[in-house]
């Protein structure tokens, strides 16, 4: 895979696709109306609030606010990046994907890539082969054996042995690719040797299910316990999780996701039927790690062992946490008993009794409060004060919504706080988006500048009107000024021809989340009332403006007034 993926052919693509058919074959639409409806993939629902819209080319999720193009919809319902998104909706239609012609440099290295891939799977390949048939292998066997681990979980999760061996690889495997993948070490005096020696391998996966890394376990009681792959051009610690492959090769769409601190933990549940864990590699889970998670499962349970370490990691992950909730997430923390991790306490407690442990971990609120209270006690006012300063800054990283108000309710409550007092001022607030189930009856309370924004986003074929006013737009100012200017020239450029297309003109930009929501809009008018909407919102804006400015030059002297502002007294003194 190379080369950029010419605009124009996204664009042929949004209009070959028709998204009725493509969400239709993934979820079974009723017809409703204009749209389509269904019960929403993205969030569990009894009653459909998931519509698709054919005139638009847009789907949107009023219960849980998802929505987007057919691109959004194949890479949020198949986890797929926008590459790889692209690459299967021209496969849907039955096109192949042309790229634009890479610069030689480019070429070289993504080739060089794909060896690194390649050069990691055949030595994962190697270490299974080492175990399942040296002489040297049957000492790992036993030692996988005597942990209770089988030879189809060890086959499932491609567990092998690295032998003793010191230029076990370099003899079979180019240099260059084993340096770039990390499987050589290279000594002062220049030597080159094997990384891992005499060690259980596990491989690390990614999420499309190729070898990036290794961790790797003595047999015995010797130090250092694990050892694993650098960081190379393939494998980022803080983004990848072990086992995230092989539970999405069982379940693609798992209820929750256990997040546990070991490799052997994850190959231990597994043993045991437990197939949805996964644990971080070797450091503590970041936002990365959290956020991949979520794309798989709405419900995520962070496991701790039962130690003073275990204890600290898991406070530690609140950061992570905070900023990674949203609308439909859901994180539990589950604390071992001391001393235990989840693969010694399978073994001593058994599957159901583990079950029955995650089903009952700690929803987060408890346990964040409970964690503050055994810290400072809300008993006199320098404890709640004190309770205010540790939590607040917690609670100011969640996004705005229902979660993040009743955290607050409840840090007020437990600080002997009237509700005001501190919601107040709330340092963290993000600027009002626009809800993504605004009615056509709020409309009146929507700003003329959204509701443009808005309607355009929606009626890109509007954009001749805004040609036809011949806007100053250098002198007139607004709020969303600017968004509406990026808007028309996108469109008069891009000439898109329905809101999926737009969309797609502005998926790189910051501003898309904006974009996305307004598209969102429900505006409830009459078809026949859209454009009369639009005028009236424009000439609302350019009353608006051209008063501000009028009231700002009447101020000003005569004399510091540019040629053109001159101009514009003039007219609008004709004008009032
Ligand atoms: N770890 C590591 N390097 C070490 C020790 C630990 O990378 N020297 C990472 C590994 O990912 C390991 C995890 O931290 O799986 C948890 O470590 P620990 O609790 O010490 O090991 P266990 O998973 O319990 O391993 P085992 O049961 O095999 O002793
Ligand atoms: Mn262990």
């Amino acid at each position: 895979m190379s080369g950029k993926i010419p605009r124009a052919f996204i664009d042929d693509l949004l209009t070959r696709v028709d998204i009725v058919d493509l969400i239709d074959s993934h979820v079974p639409l009723k017809k409703t109306g204009s749209n389509y409806v269904a019960r929403c993939p993205f969030h569990n629902e009894k009653s459909p609030s998931f519509s698709v819209s054919r005139s638009k080319q847009f789907y949107h999720c009023f219960g849980c606010g998802v929505g987007g193009n057919a691109i959004s919809f194949v890479m949020e319902f198949n986890h797929l990046n926008f590459i790889e998104a692209i690459e299967d909706l021209a496969a849907f239609v039955g096109v192949s994907v042309p790229r634009e012609v890479v610069l030689e440099r480019e070429a070289v290295e993504s080739r060089n890539l794909s060896e690194v891939y390649a050069v990691l799977q055949r030595v994962a390949a190697y270490y299974v082969e080492q175990l399942r048939s040296s002489v040297e292998g049957k000492s790992a066997v036993a030692y996988l054996k005597a942990r209770g681990i089988g030879a189809e979980v060890a086959s499932e999760y491609m567990l092998g042995y690295a032998p003793k061996d010191w230029q076990g690889l370099e003899n079979q495997f180019p240099r260059q690719e084993l340096l770039a993948a990390g499987l050589l070490v290279t000594h002062e005096n220049g030597r080159v040797y094997d990384r891992f020696r005499e060690r259980v391998m596990f491989p690390i996966r990614d999420k499309r299910g190729r070898v990036i890394a290794f961790g790797a376990r003595v047999l015995d009681d010797s130090l250092p316990k694990y050892l694993n792959s650098p960081e190379t051009e393939v494998f980022q610690k803080g983004k990848e999780v072990y086992g995230l492959s092989e539970l999405l090769a069982k379940n693609g769409r798992p209820k929750r996701i256990l997040l546990v601190e070991g490799y052997m933990d994850v190959i231990a549940l597994a043993q045991a039927g437990i197939h949805y864990a996964v644990a971080a590699l070797g450091t503590a889970a970041s936002r990365a790690h959290l956020d991949l998670l979520f794309r798989y499962s709405s419900e995520l349970v962070l496991c701790f062992d039962g130690d003073a370490a275990g204890r600290a990691a898991a406070w530690r992950v609140m950061d992570a946490v905070f900023l990674s909730l949203k609308e439909g997430r859901q994180v539990r923390i589950m604390l071992l008993p001391q001393g235990q991790d989840p693969d010694s306490l399978i073994r001593s407690e058994g599957a159901e009794a583990f079950v029955e442990r995650v089903a009952s971990a700690h929803a987060l609120s408890e346990y964040f409060f409970q964690h503050l209270l055994t810290d400072v006690s809300n008993g006199d006012i320098e404890g709640r004060a004190r309770l205010v300063e540790m939590a607040q800054p917690f609670i100011n990283k969640l996004v705005e919504g229902v979660y993040r108000e009743m955290m607050q309710a409840k840090l007020n409550a437990l600080a002997g706080l009237k509700v005001a007092e501190v919601s107040k001022e709330r340092p963290n607030a993000r600027q009002n988006m626009p809800s993504s189930n605004v009615s056509g009856q709020m409309l009146g309370r929507v700003s003329s500048a959204r509701t443009a924004v808005a309607l355009l986003l929606q009626n890109p074929d509007l954009v001749d009107v805004l040609e036809q006013k011949k806007i100053d737009w250098q002198l007139l100012d607004f709020p969303g000024k600017s968004l509406l200017f990026t808007l028309m020239h996108k469109i008069i450029e891009g000439n898109p021809a329905n809101t999926a297309m737009v969309l797609e003109l502005f998926r790189e930009s910051t501003e898309y989340p904006q974009v996305l929501a307004l598209a969102q809009m429900d505006l409830q008018l009459p078809e026949s009332g859209i454009r009369l909407q639009f005028i009236g919102a424009i000439d609302r804006l350019i009353e608006q403006a051209s008063e501000k400015l009028y009231t700002e030059l009447l101020k000003k002297n005569l004399t510091d007034l540019t040629l053109a502002e001159k101009e514009m007294l003039k007219k609008m003194r004709i004008n009032n």
